[in-house]
């Protein structure tokens, strides 16, 4: 097969080794600059790794001209709004944030807003930012979200409740610094949930209808090393080899859906997490398996491709192979102790309506392979609450 068209990019330099957020300020002063504003949040702060980057940066000969550690789990607009606020008083020339997903698209929020001026909600849509924004350093301490490299930020308005994607090819880090050592200290509950969302962008970056073969390549060993690493890295958070593979699989996932774009599963994520704060991890842990099941009609060729990353040998037809995938996936998510069921992430059967109706409205349904409806999303919906 011959594809049409491919297009590709990933503007993000990456590094990774255990301990390199102690060098933290030396990569950052190869960026041209010096005066760091940091942004994170509280627990991170208590558990000490923010002085860890502040030390890292200082030893390089970075200052630290400001802070914002407000962040919250799910962040929001009026959050991105203060910080960058306070940024801009604190007039740094680079913004390092150290968090999960949360904090890093705050800080690709705050990097708009800054850049550009304006409020955030002037660049929600396609096309508003097309030239280089200022200078933006991720240290992720999630494996998940694989927002250090991609070129997107999600972000809440509460009074809609709704979570917005931003896209741009510009919004990607300059700078992604994977450090095991920044992940040791996630619980279990979360390295799980989190996990599972890196393995969602992955299976969703490759059956998206915009899936190329760069990004399949991408998602192909995002999902190996996932499978291979998650139960160890929730079983035994202490392992650095373990957080190590873990972060790079989150990275793989994340450039690959970053070009590629996810499916209903990250649509139904969205939807419950707007309207319900479903933590974003454990709604895709819990939905990935139905979502699957809702594209084997049209996809089963394309699941069944994922067999060997899975460590399923393809037997039988297309569709049995496809079918022992999705077991697989369940296998996954229960050895890491996450529950299969709605109920257990706090939503009720009468609030799948709105999930569904809010579900085909967000932007993640348009590269599912399978077209959906309301209808159809109720369905799946129902099927695991
Ligand atoms: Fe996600």
């Amino acid at each position: 097969m011959l594809p049409e068209f491919l297009d590709f990019s990933m503007r993000t330099r990456v590094m990774g080794a255990a301990g390199l957020v102690r060098e933290l300020g030396d990569q950052v002063t190869r960026l041209g600059v010096e005066r760091a504003f940091i942004v994170s949040d509280r627990t991170l702060e208590k558990l000490g790794l923010v002085e860890r980057a502040r030390q890292g940066l200082t030893a390089g000969g970075v200052t630290v001209v400001g802070e914002f550690l407000d962040v919250p789990p799910n962040s929001d607009v009026n959050v991105v709004e203060r910080a960058a606020a306070a940024a801009g008083e604190a007039g740094g020339d680079v913004l390092v944030a150290i968090g999960g997903g949360s904090v890093i698209d705050t800080a690709k929020g705050m990097n708009m807003v800054l850049s550009k001026g304006g409020n955030l909600m002037d660049y929600q849509g396609l096309g508003l930012i097309n030239e280089p924004l200022g200078k933006l350093v991720a240290v992720p301490t999630t494996a998940g979200t694989g927002s250090e490299v991609t070129n997107m930020a999600v972000i809440k308005d509460p009074a809609a409740r709704v979570k917005y994607s931003f896209t741009s090819p510009y919004l990607g880090p300059d700078l992604a610094v994977l450090d095991p050592e920044m992940t040791l200290g996630l619980p279990p509950g979360l390295t799980a949930s989190t996990g599972m969302d890196a393995l969602t962008h992955a299976v969703e970056a490759y059956l998206s209808v915009s899936a190329n073969p760069i990004s399949d390549g991408l998602a192909l060993y995002a999902i190996r090393v996932i499978n291979q690493w998650l139960p160890r890295a929730t079983l035994v958070g202490s392992s650095v080899e373990a957080r190590y593979w873990m972060l790079i699989g989150s990275n793989l996932a994340g450039a690959a859906f970053s070009n590629s774009l996810v499916g209903c599963v990250h649509a139904m994520a969205h939807a419950l997490g707007g309207l319900f704060d479903v933590p974003h991890g454990l709604a895709n842990a819990i939905l990935l398996a139905p979502g699957l099941e809702y594209n084997l009609d049209v996809a089963a060729g394309r699941i069944a491709e994922l067999a060997p990353s899975f460590g399923v040998w393809p037997s039988g037809s297309e569709e049995e192979t496809a079918r022992a995938v999705i077991e697989a996936v369940k296998v996954l998510a229960k050895s890491c102790g996450l529950p299969a069921r709605l109920r257990d992430a706090g939503v009720s059967e009468s609030s799948l309506n709105e999930a569904a109706e809010a579900a085909v409205m967000d932007g993640a349904i348009f590269t599912n392979p399978r077209p959906a409806t309301a209808e159809e999303l109720l369905e799946v919906l129902k099927k695991v609450v």
